[in-house]
């Protein structure tokens, strides 16, 4: 004898049928290359030809649709260098035990990452003014925001966000640390008015009917709802995963045993004077070394620094926010910075947070003999002989050039090239996309 309850549980069991058999119930392996490749490429040549991408956009109701590696990327584990003690390094590691770093969760922050439709018209994402090839950062001195705005500053290099520097002190994020956490950060410049002008609740809501995001955010957090707190939680794990501590500087180290001040065997004589003179300081004096304020093995800031770019600044950086002095030596927090790591800083030019250097040799001048008495100006620069307006490290020619020629030794080729650290999406041709981006401006 059937029961109401089994012919409605008959029924609905044969609806839900029908409509899987419609359309697939999507999960992230639905968005794994050969699921996306069994689905779209038609002409089977194992790639999504433009007509293929225009079919793909369609079933997916007209949008960009990640595709992901058929093997999940690896992001949770970190391999470290043999010169960077794990143990010490640990301490420095800002990631909370509210938001462990997942493979699953570091994905979603990359789609996140790359997503255009977190701006307001679409039109910007993350990476437009964060460019892996760039180390991160933006080749412009301004980046362009949605709607066509400069944003006030440089935009920075990301890399080893996770990691502060060893001695303890732990920087706020942005060039004047405004932002206490990396989670808060990441919500910062979805709702800037400049950059990308979202609200959190509409950006939701937007996501939430997204094909991708419910299966993505299901993955990483246990169910498919989008919140902000999950948002930032996936984006801060993507940028925890970007560990840069694989460059020339690595090697050479690693090969010295880890001691800093040994001559490096794989270095040239000019990149161990470099190295001698940014770590060991000028003329051997530690005080007046650039690792006092970029320190190894990141070369990471410990805190905001002045470093007399002016004599009175335009932009006050952290002074803007009203805290009192960061240190005992300055009066105030006027015209002092917090510079991103400096590894990869050969590509991340413009340089310093108004972007006012085009390149490392103008940089290295700039310290030899441009650095302006301003009142909270860094200690290291305080006893150069000479009561001079600009005071300096009055480099040779040959110093300079050792200093750029280590700084450049910080490259790391594997975090600019990872695939797992690039746009994932499916796009259409560039200069459809392009075309697109410049309409709606
Ligand atoms: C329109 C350009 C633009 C967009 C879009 C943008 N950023 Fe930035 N980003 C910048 C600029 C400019 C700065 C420096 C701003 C400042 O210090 O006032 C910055 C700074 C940062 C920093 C601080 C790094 C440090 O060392 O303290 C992080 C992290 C960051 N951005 C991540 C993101 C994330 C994540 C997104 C997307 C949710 C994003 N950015 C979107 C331009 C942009
Ligand atoms: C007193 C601390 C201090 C010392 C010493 C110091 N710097 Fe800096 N450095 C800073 C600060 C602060 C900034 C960011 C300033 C700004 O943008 O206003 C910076 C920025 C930079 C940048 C640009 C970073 C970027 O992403 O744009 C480079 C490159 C750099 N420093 C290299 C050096 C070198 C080379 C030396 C040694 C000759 C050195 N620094 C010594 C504090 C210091």
């Amino acid at each position: 004898m059937f029961s109401l309850r089994m012919i409605l549980v008959l029924a609905i069991g044969s609806l839900a049928l029908s409509v899987a058999a419609e359309e697939p119930k999507l999960s992230v392996d639905s968005f794994r290359r050969e699921a996306l490749l069994r689905r779209f490429d038609a002409d089977e040549d194992g790639t999504l030809n433009d007509r293929e991408r225009a079919v793909l956009r369609e079933a997916f109701g007209g949008v960009d649709v990640p595709l992901l590696p058929q093997r999940s990327d690896d992001y949770a584990s970190i391999r470290l260098p043999k010169h960077v003690d794990a143990a010490e390094f640990a301490q420095g590691d800002n990631s909370t035990k509210q938001n462990v770093l997942t493979n699953e969760g570091a994905v979603l922050g990359r789609v996140l990452f790359y997503d255009t439709r977190l701006s307001r018209n679409n039109t910007v994402s993350c990476a437009a003014c964060h460019e892996q090839r760039a180390g991160f950062s933006d080749p412009k001195q301004f980046s362009v925001g949605f709607e066509g705005g400069r944003t006030g500053r440089n935009s920075m290099g990301l890399a080893n966000l996770r990691f502060t520097n060893l001695k303890g002190a732990r920087p706020g994020f942005f060039w004047d640390e405004r932002a206490a956490t990396l989670e808060a950060q990441v919500l910062m410049p979805i709702q800037d008015r400049i950059e990308m002008g979202m609200e959190l609740g509409e950006l939701e809501a937007k996501l939430q009917k997204l094909p991708y995001y419910p299966p993505f955010f299901a993955a990483a957090f246990g169910s498919p709802d989008v919140t902000r707190d999950r948002i930032a939680k996936a984006v801060a794990q993507f940028l925890r995963s970007m560990v840069s501590l694989n460059a020339k500087f690595d090697r050479a180290a690693d090969a010295a045993g880890g001691d800093y001040s040994a001559e490096f065997d794989k270095f040239t004589e000019q990149e161990n004077l470099g190295k001698s003179l940014f770590i060991d300081g000028i003329g051997g004096v530690a005080e007046m070394g650039c690792a006092h304020c970029h320190i190894p093995p990141t070369f990471g800031m410990p805190k905001a620094f002045n470093n007399g770019l002016d004599l009175k600044s335009k932009d006050q950086g952290l002074g803007a926010l009203g805290r009192s002095s960061n240190d005992p030596f300055t009066p105030s927090n006027d015209g002092k910075f917090k510079a991103p790591s400096l590894r990869n800083i050969a590509l991340t030019a413009p340089y310093m947070h108004d972007g006012r250097f085009k390149t490392l040799e103008e940089v290295v001048e700039h310290y030899s003999r441009g650095v302006h008495r301003h009142e909270n100006l860094g200690l290291a620069f305080g006893d150069q002989p000479g009561a001079r307006a600009t005071t300096g490290f009055q480099l040779t020619d040959e110093q300079k050039a050792a200093l750029v020629a280590f700084m450049k030794t910080l490259t790391d080729e594997t975090l600019i090239s990872d695939p797992k650290f690039s746009d994932p999406f499916v796009r259409q041709t560039r200069s459809v996309s392009e075309g697109e981006r410049s309409k709606k401006r």
